[in-house]
Parts: C-alpha cells; sequence; structure tokens
C-alpha cells in the first residue's frame, strides 16, 4: 500500500498534487510520501512483534536525513557500510547501540569512527577485518562487539548483481570456516562476540531462501554454543523484494511468520535490516517531457532526468513502472523513455506504451525510493535533483536542487595553469 495514487486521472502523493509539486519545486524531483514510509516501517516492525527485535534500516536504501530521522522516531536503527553513513545517522539523531556495520572493506578511519560512537555491532567479513578492529579497539582501550556475517551458500534467486549469499560472491565468510572464525575471535582481547549476520541479497521475491539460509546460521548457532560461544543478537540482513512490475513478493507478515516460525525457541534479539520494502515504493522521480522523436524504428520520449538521476534501468536493465501524471490525451504511443546523457544506455523505461504526450508534460517513474537519489551522480555534470517529502496538504524540501557553483566545490586549478 502507497499513497501515490489517481484522483480523476492525476497523480497524486497524499493530498498534494504531483503537477504543483513540479511546478514548485521543479524536475527532474523526489518526491516521499511520509505516511507511507511509516505505514511500511510499521507494518514490518509489527509483523515482528512478540519477539525480541530491532528493526535497522539498511542506510544504502535511501539516505537522506529526513528519511533516516522518520524511522529513528518510528523506534528503528540503522545499517550502514560506510563512515558516511554513520555520520549521516548520528545527524539524524540516531542512538549509537542501535548502529549495525557491515561491509567488506572497512577503514581504519572507519572502525575509529564507529568504535568512538559506540555502536551495537561490527558485522566482520574476514580474519584480517577481525585483527585491524581488534587492534583498533585496544589502542583506543576498548573491546569491539561483533558478529561475523556468514556465507551461507544460498542461491536468492534475484539479479546476479544484486546476488551475495553465495560462495562465488565476496561477501562474509564461508560457513564451513566460521566455527574457527569465531574460536580465533574468542582469543582476542579486544573483542567481544555479541552475534552472527548473514544476508543474502536483495528484491528476494520468495521466502524459501531466507528459511534455507537461516537453518544453516541455526545449525551453527548451536555448534557455537556447544563451544560456549553465546549469541545474543541474530542479524538476518535485509532483502524482501517489492512489486516494481508483476511480480508477488511476501507480504511482510508472511516473511516473519517464515522466520519466526524458525527461531521461535532460539534465546536471541533479532535483527533485521530492511531497506528496500520499506522506501522502494514510498518514492517516485518526475521528470518532464522535453521532446518526442521517432526513428524508422522506434520512437522516443526525451525527458529531463537522465541515468544519472536514476540509473537502476541501465544498469540492472531493472523495470521501473512509468506513468503520466496527468492523462491528457486517449491516443497511445508506444517508445522508448530515455534521458538527455549522451549514452544509448541512458533509458529509464524501453518499449512502453503510454498516453501520446506533449512536450511538457510530466511522467513518474515509480518505485523510485530505494536505490534512486543514493545512486545518482553528476555525470554529464548534470546538477542533482531536489528531494521533497511530502506529509498530508504539505510538502519540504529535504534535499535543495544542486546549483552550478555545488558542481564543482572542491575542485580547483592548479597555479601554473592559470594565465600569467
Ligand atoms: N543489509 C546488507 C548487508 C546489504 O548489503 C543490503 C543491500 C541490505 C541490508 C538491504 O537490502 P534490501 O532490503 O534493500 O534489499 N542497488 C541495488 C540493490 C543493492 C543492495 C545492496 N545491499 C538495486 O538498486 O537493486
Amino acid at each position: 500500500m502507497n499513497h501515490f495514487q489517481l484522483k480523476n486521472n492525476e497523480l497524486f502523493c497524499e493530498e498534494i498534487s504531483i503537477k504543483n509539486l513540479a511546478e514548485k519545486w521543479g524536475t527532474p524531483l523526489y518526491i516521499y510520501s511520509h505516511s507511507t514510509l511509516c505505514h511500511h516501517f510499521r507494518t514490518f516492525d509489527s509483523a515482528f512483534q512478540g519477539y525480541p527485535h530491532l528493526i535497522c534500516f539498511s542506510v544504502k536504501a535511501n539516505s537522506n536525513l529526513a528519511i533516516l530521522r522518520t524511522f529513528i522516531k518510528e523506534g528503528g536503527g540503522g545499517d550502514v557500510v560506510s563512515g558516511g553513513e554513520v555520520f549521516r545517522c548520528l545527524k539524524a539523531g540516531i542512538d549509537p547501540k542501535k548502529i549495525v556495520y557491515s561491509g567488506v572493506g572497512k577503514t581504519k578511519p572507519e572502525i575509529d569512527f564507529a568504535l568512538k560512537t559506540g555502536i551495537l555491532m561490527f558485522n566482520i567479513e574476514s580474519t584480517q577485518e577481525l585483527n585491524l578492529i581488534n587492534q583498533q579497539a585496544k589502542s583506543l582501550n576498548t573491546k569491539a562487539p561483533v558478529s561475523f556475517r556468514i556465507n551461507p551458500d544460498i542461491d536468492p534467486k534475484t539479479h546476479p548483481y544484486i546476488s551475495t549469499g553465495l560462495k562465488k560472491n565476496k561477501f562474509g565468510i564461508d560457513i564451513s570456516q566460521a566455527l574457527n572464525k569465531y574460536k580465533l575471535a574468542q582469543s582476542l582481547k579486544n573483542i567481544e562476540i555479541v552475534g552472527i549476520s548473514c544476508h543474502i541479497g536483495s528484491q528476494i521475491t520468495e521466502t524459501a531462501p531466507f528459511v534455507e539460509s537461516l537453518r544453516k546460521v541455526k545449525g551453527l548457532i548451536k555448534r557455537l554454543k556447544e563451544e560456549a560461544v553465546i549469541i545474543r543478537f541474530l542479524d538476518i540482513g535485509g532483502g524482501l523484494g517489492i512489486t516494481y512490475d508483476k511480480e508477488t513478493p511476501p507480504h511482510p507478515s508472511e516473511y516473519a511468520q517464515a522466520i519466526l516460525r524458525e527461531i521461535r525457541d532460539e534465546d536471541i534479539t533479532l535483527v533485521l535490516e530492511p531497506g528496500r520494502v520499506i522506501v522502494g515504493n514510498a518514492g517516485i522521480l518526475v521528470a518532464k517531457v522535453l521532446y518526442t522523436k521517432s526513428s524508422s524504428e522506434k520512437n522516443f520520449i526525451i525527458v529531463d532526468a537522465g541515468m544519472n538521476d536514476l540509473i537502476r534501468p541501465s544498469l540492472y536493465d531493472a523495470y521501473q513502472e512509468v506513468i503520466p501524471v496527468k492523462i491528457s490525451s486517449a491516443k497511445k504511443y508506444r517508445a522508448d523513455i530515455v534521458g538527455p546523457i549522451c549514452e544509448s544506455g541512458d533509458f529509464l523505461a524501453r518499449d512502453r506504451l503510454l498516453p501520446e504526450p506533449q512536450n511538457g508534460d510530466l511522467l513518474s517513474v515509480m518505485s523510485a525510493g530505494a536505490y534512486g537519489f543514493v545512486m545518482s551522480s553528476n555525470y554529464n555534470s548534470r546538477p542533482r535533483p531536489a528531494e521533497v517529502l511530502v506529509a498530508g496538504k504539505r510538502s519540504y524540501l529535504i534535499r535543495q536542487r544542486e546549483s552550478y557553483k555545488k558542481l564543482i566545490r572542491g575542485e580547483k586549478i592548479p597555479g601554473f595553469l592559470m594565465p600569467e
């Protein structure tokens, strides 16, 4: 359920027409619905009601401070993968004890920052990382709370670029080596083992891969107990998919039931790292039609948003639904919807049937709330779009559109290149 609805053939976000928002804030424009964000968070959270759990929103999916703040106010924590994401979480007012830190390439300064912040746990991905964290904790005269990220070798049946739990992927520690790694961690003075973690991929549309990996991890927890290694937190990552097109992912309650069935008897706190399922359908990207043109083979609708604003279609060949903000013509038009970037891979959608657009019409790219703005860039020196949060009848600018001046911030021409 989301709060982007057509009313008399015109798209609204909550109680405001998208057309009004585009006029007020310009295009391309990311728009998020506050009610949808809260609704998705609460639906996910309440699905685990009755079992000790912590929802650590996956910050990489959408890291805008206002979005993070929304979830923090709902009691959420953060799943982070960089020092920058720790910084953002703190700026948004998070309780550091609700931060879990994953990622294969944590640097020394990032580790120090997280240690000083006092996070809930590091999800460790290699022995070398474990040793470095131990060393840094020692130098800061503290103990680092850790879990190992286990690679359970499960096929999540999703796009290969976003599958993470297979042996051939760079993520986690081979489950067959995990016991030894835990024993090693036990012997390190500045390490405190608190948990175990696992994340098998993203946009997963069935419960079976989650259950399968959980069973493997459960087996490991049992073995660890025999070795007197006590696991307090079981972090099962994120990955639950959403409907972009015709996918039928399980509802969060179905997902939760499948998980809870497996761990009902464990004395453990569950940590979850959902990203897409919370924010994906809570955001759209609005673009303006600049031109239409036809070759002998195809029609093109050229809009003012490109792959630098939303890269998912180009990068993963991902489907994003595109609908007119206002239906102005009964005549249909089949076309590729493309951006202004100088690359043939710059498209938002291909071969779509839409009402024939006029120049200046607005199109909405749906389900753009996750991995949308966060993956945007300045390629072709295009300022990144503005982001707006809608709550009821009001809209709030939560990120200014970039200016040309911002485009060159930090750049310098060395003196020897300057005119004499
Ligand atoms: N936890 C970890 C350790 C992760 O690596 C990820 C996502 C998540 C949680 C959140 O997963 P979610 O619930 O959002 O599926 N850019 C790609 C998705 C990359 C996902 C990376 N990791 C896309 O646009 O589809």
